[in-house]
């Protein structure tokens, strides 16, 4: 059976006395829950104080992006996946939408943060999802698969053993519109046969998670779908009794 992962996304927010509150509401909330896996990626800034503040908590720490050139070197204003790792990071986010659009990350370009992810052991959570005109022109399925190939074919499926996909369309992403979980559920259900075709095995054991508006009235919907193995949570990830409303939702889902 595969466990249920929530992670909160920070994105660009907060001060360094808001990050220590929120931590602290998030681990009294989620004291014993064992059921569900839980992580925080705040800002690069706060990671050293997140591991250490999360120490001996069941809540891990993950960073939000990383450096897909290489692990050190001249590149300036980057942050190295074994630097992470040496902050304390399981997890990374790679590909998050706002990177893609904002930023102009190429396919290839998220491959090789997934590589330099894993080369630092540290695990990489790919996103996909289709922006509002890619929908509306019925080009999910398309623009979904072309992301995932994309880092199929720079890494290899065996890669895919410790990895964690996240499903977020763009058009749910901060807009309060989140996919109705038979949308998230046939989407994620597809990423799941495109990885099961190349290896069943993995197929059956990746971790799916759905991303875009989650809160805490519809967490647990989504999560009672079968392919939905989580969320990535933004906006509601910053107030720590949503974002616990949240982890509970997935605890109790199974
Ligand atoms: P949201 O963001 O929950 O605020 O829609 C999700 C994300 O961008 O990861």
């Amino acid at each position: 059976m595969r466990r249920k992962l929530v992670a909160g996304n920070w994105k660009m927010h907060g001060t360094r006395a808001e990050a220590a509150q929120l931590l602290k509401g998030i681990v009294e909330g989620t004291d014993r829950l064992l059921a569900a896996e839980l992580l925080v990626c705040p800002p690069f800034v706060y990671l050293f104080e997140a591991a250490a503040g999360l120490r001996g908590s069941t809540v891990a720490v993950g960073a939000q992006d990383v450096c897909g050139e290489a692990q050190q070197g001249a590149y300036t204003g980057e942050v190295s996946a074994t630097m992470l790792a040496d902050a304390g990071c399981r997890y990374v986010i790679v590909g998050h939408s706002e990177r893609r659009m904002i930023y102009g990350e190429s396919d290839s370009r998220v491959a090789a943060k997934f590589k330099a992810a894993q080369q630092a052991g540290i695990v990489p959570i790919l996103c996909v999802g289709e922006t509002a005109a890619a929908h509306d022109a019925g080009e999910t399925r398309a623009v979904v698969r072309r992301q995932l190939e994309a880092v199929f074919d720079a890494v290899g499926i065996a890669a895919f053993a410790s990895a964690v996909i996240a499903y977020e369309p763009v058009w749910a992403i901060g807009t309060g519109k989140t996919a109705t979980p038979t949308h998230a559920q046939e989407v994620q259900a597809y990423l799941r046969t495109l990885v099961a075709a190349r290896d069943a095995k993995i197929g059956a054991s990746l971790r799916v998670l759905y991303g875009g508006s989650v809160k805490p009235s519809n967490a647990a919907e989504l999560f009672s779908m079968p392919d939905v193995d989580g969320g990535l949570i933004g906006g509601a990830s910053l107030a720590s009794d949503d974002f616990v409303a949240i982890c509970r939702a997935a605890g109790r889902v199974h």
